[in-house]
């Protein structure tokens, strides 16, 4: 459903992204791999339309995405939780994840701060604290909460295990497969903490300085473990 081809990306001179390949097919949980610097947040900026000058395609649903800007993107259902996640400090949770749903795509059911709350039992007890009042791991469950209060078909979750601890990390992990079995979401993960993307996802894509290394399913990759050696070990 989410398709890139081609896909060239710069930063003024600087360039990032050397013809990448890569699709999220309807439901999919797809990895994207890398160390720091390799692309990753760059992929994901430029399916948003938020950041890097690109060049190639990327098509939703069949649907090119050229010359559309970021909010029209996200009126078609994708949605991106930052790497720095962006909470107002100084709004409460509830207000955070309210504000979050201005941007509820056209063609998706309506979601509810209320509905998050059953979905994920950890958020109803956070919903009256401030933000700057968060731990990491709650910061983090908000910011990927507040993604899904668009109501999104398609979930950009970039290094969501980025500072955590390991345990809270795989518990985040499965919250992210569960809300992709009962939303139907589609999700587009960039990390570093395999033991997370493992967790969450089916598929994988390994980027090094902007060129894909590899591609296929966790057995796959398992199979290579030179992979993580050359280009995950830091
Ligand atoms: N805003 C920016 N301006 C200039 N160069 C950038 C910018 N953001 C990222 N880069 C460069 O693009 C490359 C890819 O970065 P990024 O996509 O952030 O990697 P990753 O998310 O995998 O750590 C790096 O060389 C980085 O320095
Ligand atoms: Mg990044």
């Amino acid at each position: 459903m989410l398709e890139v081809r081609d896909l060239h990306a710069r930063y003024g001179d600087s360039h990032a992204l050397f013809g990448v390949n890569l699709r999220v097919r309807e439901g999919g949980g797809v990895a994207l791999l890398g160390r720091n610097g390799a692309g990753k947040s760059t992929l994901m900026k430029a399916v948003l339309d938020a950041g890097p000058l690109c060049k190639g395609q990327i098509t939703l649903r069949g649907r090119d995405l050229q010359g559309l800007a970021t909010e029209a993107r996200a009126r078609l259902g994708l949605a991106l939780v930052p790497e720095d996640r962006r909470i107002f400090v100084n709004l409460t949770v509830r207000q955070n994840l309210e504000l979050a749903q201005h941007g509820q795509a056209s063609d998706r059911p309506a979601t509810s701060v209320e509905a998050m709350g059953r979905l994920f039992p950890l958020l109803p007890p956070l919903l009256g604290r401030l933000g700057y009042q968060l731990s990491g791991g709650q910061q983090q469950l908000v910011a990927v909460v507040r993604g899904l209060m668009a109501s999104p078909s398609v979930l950009l979750l970039d290094e969501p295990a980025e500072g955590l601890a390991p345990k809270l990390a795989m518990d985040l992990a499965d919250e992210v497969r569960r809300a992709r079995q009962e939303l139907g979401l589609t999700v587009l993960l960039a990390e570093q903490n395999i033991a997370y993307a493992r967790r969450c996802t089916e598929h994988v894509y390994l980027l090094d300085s902007g060129n894909l290394v590899f591609e296929g399913d966790w057995a796959a990759f398992d199979a290579q473990p030179d992979l993580k050696t050359r280009y995950l070990a830091v």
